[in-house]
């Protein structure tokens, strides 16, 4: 409570660098290191990689990086193609394809846990479908056999944007690690941060060698192969070995100074994930049941953001207007659309381009739903129950 107004403010992310932080990077600097990208991002991406459970990863200067990256390393495999993806998610995983040539297909999601259904996938696969782009939304696992098997089977390509999901589970294993890629964000509102920042892991060697040299300028003494290094110096002998560009690419590198930040906020970062699980259940368990939506699938959770959706009978303009007008009053911050601000078709990024109108945007109840009624307010792991119950009964009293 401010004590200067008596007021409630609730902000998106709070405590998200502490002192602990702070004092590590002071002495990082104080030596005056090699600041540009070096031995601490190499182990900052050995940590995550073990973490995770993956066997490689790529640290990059943002989650959406990650996310052009991925999407880059299929366009050089496949040169041509349709990616489907969902319509509730972040611009980039949309932005990334169009980037790259390739064609995004959008598909609705399931309401329980915000990710692509399988029928509407199963709707839009076609024989030109090269990659399935899934994205965990606000913690909640997305992934499930039907869909890694329906990849299997249609040998494609699984990407798996986990930029709100760290440590969310599904069965016994980290989201993540079931795709080929999968894109990490450590934006300073998640749930670890390294200020800016984004991490590409995977299990596949060809992957890891083709991101290192795509983050990179392209450049072929990135590749940490040898037999990749070799075979371009041999076919390229006009060319000084240290200046072999071997794809159109990017500098989406990040620096030692964020590395030191993420690897000592992964040490807190599987508590952090207990706390504000804890703090979900609890902001659930006391919400007024009847308003607002709450049939999450939980299983495997990692919250960062308590997920307010209106129930049907409330989802209309009046009661919208009330409920952003009292969060407002009550200084609570909000991003209504969770993810990405709702239907990525409705953007003027997407729609101009694809050309989609309003019948269009009908064919996605699921995400319209979450777009014109489906809200995020913070979550931080410092946050007491007490504080949980206020935001409860102003929410409850809407
Ligand atoms: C699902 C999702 N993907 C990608 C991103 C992009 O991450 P960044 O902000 O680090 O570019 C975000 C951003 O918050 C996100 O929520």
């Amino acid at each position: 409570m401010s004590k200067a107004n008596n007021k409630m403010s609730h902000r998106l992310m709070e405590d998200n660098i502490n002192y602990s932080d702070i004092n590590i990077l002071k002495k990082f600097i104080s030596k005056n290191p090699i600041f540009t990208n070096n031995k601490k991002v190499l182990e900052f991406e050995k940590l995550w990689s073990k973490w995770l459970g993956v066997k490689y990863s790529i640290f990059v200067n943002s989650g959406s990086s990650a996310n052009l990256l991925s999407i880059a390393y299929l366009k050089n495999k496949y040169k041509k193609g349709e990616i489907i993806v969902p319509a509730l998610t972040w611009s980039s995983d949309i932005a990334s394809v169009f980037h790259n040539n390739l064609k995004p297909v959008f598909v609705d999601i399931n309401l329980n846990n915000l990710s692509m259904s399988l029928e509407s996938i199963k709707k839009k696969i076609n024989k030109n479908t090269v990659g399935i782009f899934l994205t965990h939304i606000l913690g909640l696992n997305g992934i499930s056999n039907d869909i890694i098997n329906l990849c299997k089977k249609k040998k494609i390509f699984l990407i798996e944007d986990c930029c709100e999901s760290h440590g969310a589970k599904f069965n016994s294993k980290k989201v993540g690690t079931y795709g080929s890629i999968s894109n990490f964000s450590f934006y300073f509102a998640h749930h670890m941060t390294t200020i800016e920042g984004g991490m590409i892991s995977t299990n596949s060697k060809d992957v890891y060698e083709i991101c290192r040299m795509l983050r990179s300028h392209g450049l072929v003494r990135e590749s940490q192969s040898l037999s990749l290094k070799k075979y371009y110096e041999k076919k390229y002998k006009d060319l000084n070995s240290q200046f072999i560009f071997s794809l159109p690419s990017y500098n989406v590198r990040s620096t030692e100074i964020n590395a030191v930040l993420g690897i000592n906020q992964l040490k807190n970062l599987n508590k952090n994930i207990y706390n504000r699980n804890k703090n979900f259940n609890f902001f659930l368990k006391n919400l007024d049941k009847k308003k607002y939506y709450s049939n999450f699938d939980l299983k495997g959770q990692s919250n960062y953001a308590f997920i307010i959706i209106f129930n049907e009978d409330y989802r209309n303009k009046k009661f919208r207007s009330k409920f952003e007008k009292i969060l407002k009053q009550n200084n609570i911050e909000f991003r209504r659309g969770t993810s990405g601000g709702g239907n990525q078709m409705r953007q003027p990024y997407v729609r101009n381009i694809l050309k989609f109108k309003e019948k269009d945007f009908k064919k996605f109840p699921n995400v319209e739903i979450v777009h014109h009624y489906g809200y995020y307010i913070g979550n931080y792991p410092s946050l007491k129950n007490q504080k949980i119950k206020q935001l409860c009964n102003i929410l409850n009293n809407i």
